[in-house]
């Protein structure tokens, strides 16, 4: 294939290096990855809250989103949950392995709404993944927003993702963290209890507060009606969709929730937008 027909490819993924890989949890890892061809990772530039298509060569596709920040470009970062055929394929692969990488893709977390607010983020297991974009692209500019509070879940503490931000966020005295588990063990000191109930007991004031959550369709949906119940409003709410996608591009019509297709109206979509919707996936 010539060079401009490849050009012209949208599908054509471009090679990165992995040069580190954090084991996270039991069935989660991070990849660190850089571009191999230098002018483009000086070229590239992408915003919080957008993802990407990750290839394993000869095994297939999968959608990630970026989990690093954009405000931190030395390389990328992504996370990825072991599921299937792409993410076992990703689990086996090591520093110095090649991927390929077609993106950034979809919209992005609304900075214009959350500057001057006070932030809440409500996460659960690997739905951290891309709140953490976002969260490190705040406290990068801290002095843009209010009050920070990050309430995050995962079932023990074995399987809370980002073990070492969430140790920095804690020691952060201009943020809230606030980790728990649905069970604890022996050396567990943090909360012991479902996301939106330990939602409910912390009561954040809605009052110029935006709320921004991910996780597990179960924990949307109870964080959701927490929400409400301490008086948040939908257009006060956001969150980002992970629906099946292929092409990542708007083309295949792979992805859709109601007239929305999640890879170029989303994933990041206010509830005011998608609570017609919704009732299906949460
Ligand atoms: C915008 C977006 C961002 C995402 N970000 C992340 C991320 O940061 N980290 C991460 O680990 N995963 C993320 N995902 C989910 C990820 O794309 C899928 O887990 C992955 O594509 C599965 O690939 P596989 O080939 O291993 O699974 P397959 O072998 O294709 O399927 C294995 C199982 O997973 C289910 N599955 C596959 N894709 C999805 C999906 N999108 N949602 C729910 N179930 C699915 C299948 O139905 C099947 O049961 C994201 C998805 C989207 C759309
Ligand atoms: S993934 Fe193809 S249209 Fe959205």
């Amino acid at each position: 294939m010539n060079e401009q027909v490849q050009e012209k490819n949208i599908y054509h993924p471009h090679l990165m290096e992995i040069i580190k890989v954090i084991p996270e949890t039991g069935d989660t890892k991070t990849f660190h990855i850089k571009f191999q061809d230098q002018t483009l990772a000086k070229s590239f530039s992408f915003l919080a809250g957008q993802f990407a298509e990750y290839s394993v060569f000869g095994e297939g596709e999968a959608t990630f989103c970026i989990s690093s920040s954009p405000t931190r470009l030395t390389h990328l970062e992504f996370s990825v949950k072991k599921v299937g055929r792409v993410t076992s394929a990703l689990h086996q692969l090591n520093e110095g392995d090649l991927i390929g990488f077609r993106g950034p893709y979809g919209n992005h977390f609304p900075l214009d709404k959350l500057r001057g607010q006070n932030l809440l983020f409500v996460g659960g297991g690997i739905g951290l993944a891309p709140l953490r974009s976002l969260i490190h692209n705040v406290v990068d500019t801290r002095e843009d927003y209010r009050q920070i509070t990050i309430l995050y879940g995962a079932r023990t503490p074995q399987d809370l993702c980002f073990r070492y931000d969430l140790e920095a966020w804690v020691k952060n005295p201009t943020l809230t963290m606030v980790p728990t588990v649905d069970a604890g063990d022996k050396n567990w000191k943090g909360k012991v209890g479902l996301v939106p109930m330990v939602l409910e007991e912390l009561k954040p004031s809605p009052v110029e507060t935006v709320a921004i959550t991910c996780g597990p369709p179960i924990m949307i949906r109870y964080t959701l009606k927490a929400l409400d119940k301490l008086g948040f409003t939908p257009p006060q709410v956001w969150t980002t969709l992970e629906m099946k996608m292929k092409c990542g591009l708007g083309k295949c019509g792979r992805c859709n929730i109601g007239p929305l297709y999640v890879c170029k109206d989303g994933p990041v979509f206010s509830l005011e937008e998608i609570r017609n919707f919704i009732s299906d996936e949460f």
